[in-house]
């Protein structure tokens, strides 16, 4: 086994997708035919851009999800796991990810469709419209596919864009993994309300949402008889609001606080396990509660990081503060910390914040992650 086999690994499992722009005058209207201005081609999927940006923030990373086959299949696999390219225009002179990378022993080629796609038609005036063919993420082998966690995973990450089972097998097999692997699940697209008044919550160390999200656990799991009338209303405002800038921080506190206190007292949760919960809240920065071995449950409220240029484009900006988690919880564990040092953990949200700076700073969302050097710098 060769050394890079067995340094610990993020194991992602999750959605890799081709996204295809056509910028167009206007969204075409059913039956007309329109002439695109131009196209261009970007590697996306939630699964892929959380790996992309692990791996950025210097993680090896272990991606396990589903191309089509062929060239194209083929070309995916070379783009995503091929060199870093940080972000050229940040001005620190560095292409690197420390030692990280993205390996693909885990990608599998199905040969009888085609590698997820998303097809965006970006209108002059800014509407957008988007067609998704979920091709390979959602095809399930004539055989059932048994998730495999390499006993060097430390580090599992989640998010959907995969069938539902799959995601519930993956927390499953890394529970009951004979030594600690630490799951982060981001659950967008959100589950339906039924499979999360079921979901395995016991089994999720680190709950990363925005806060819509957050609003749409609570509303399902919070039994609505015994919850109480203000953390309700919290509730409501959260799944009411429509953009980050209508974020009321306060109901997100409370709901998180709510949440957080109730995960151990769910049915499924026999063992007592606690949760973490992470909570961005776009321009406005994040919040967290998380669980600590020696005090009561931590909250804290972090502004995001400054803008050293106006903002560009928020695609993947959620992603990019997962993957830079999963990458910080790790290297914390390798530098034999916990993330109960606060301090410590406090320093891996900023680099989260951080690299989600230069993300909507520059366009895309993969080819907007920079890497852990430019973060460093962007702190320094
Ligand atoms: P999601 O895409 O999952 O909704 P967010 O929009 O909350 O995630 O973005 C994640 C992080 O990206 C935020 O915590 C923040 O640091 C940064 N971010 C997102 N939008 C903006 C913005 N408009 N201005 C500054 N930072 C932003
Ligand atoms: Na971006």
């Amino acid at each position: 086994m060769s050394a890079i086999e067995q340094d610990p690994v993020c194991l992602v499992r999750g959605s890799i997708n081709i996204d295809e722009f056509f910028d167009v005058p206007q969204i075409v209207r059913p039956g007309q035919t329109i002439s695109a201005t131009s196209t261009s081609k970007r590697l996306g999927g939630k699964g892929a851009n959380q790996a992309k940006a692990a791996a950025s923030a210097g993680a090896v990373v272990l991606m396990d999800g589903a191309v089509g086959r062929g060239t194209e299949g083929k070309e995916v696999i070379d783009e995503l796991c091929g060199p870093l390219r940080g972000v050229p225009d940040v001005g620190v002179d560095t292409q690197s990810g420390g030692e990280g990378r993205i390996l693909e022993n885990r990608i599998r080629v199905w040969q009888e469709g085609s590698t997820g796609k998303a097809m965006i038609q970006r209108a002059q005036d800014g509407e957008n419209s988007i067609i998704i063919l979920a091709g390979a993420n959602f095809s399930e082998p004539s055989t059932p596919y048994t998730p495999l966690v390499p006993a060097n995973t430390t580090h599992l990450l989640l998010a959907n864009e995969i069938p539902f089972q799959s995601t519930l097998d993956y927390l499953s097999a890394a529970a009951s993994a004979p030594s600690k692997v630490t799951s982060i699940y981001n659950p967008s697209p959100m589950p339906s309300a039924d499979q999360l008044r079921a979901f395995p919550w016991h089994q999720v160390d680190w709950l990363i949402v925005n806060e819509g999200e957050l609003g749409d656990i609570a509303g399902s799991v919070f039994d609505s008889s015994s919850v109480e009338p203000d953390i309700r209303t919290a509730v409501d405002s959260l799944t009411k609001a429509s953009a980050h800038d209508k974020v009321d921080e306060k109901a997100a506190i409370k709901v998180a606080q709510s949440l957080h206190s109730l995960v151990p007292r769910l049915a499924e949760s026999q063992s007592g396990r606690t949760i973490n919960i992470i909570c961005t809240l776009g321009a406005k920065g994040v919040l967290y509660v998380r669980s600590s071995t020696t005090s009561a449950p931590i909250t804290k409220r972090l502004a995001s990081a400054k803008l050293l240029r106006p903002i560009k484009d928020t695609t993947g900006a959620g992603d990019c503060f997962t993957g830079y988690l999963a990458a910080g919880l790790m290297r914390l564990q390798q530098e034999g910390k916990s993330a109960d040092d606060e301090e410590a953990f406090e320093g891996v949200v900023k680099r989260c914040l951080t690299a989600c700076s230069i993300c909507v700073e520059n366009e895309g969302a993969q080819d907007s992650y920079g890497t852990i050097a430019q973060v460093e710098a962007r702190l320094a």
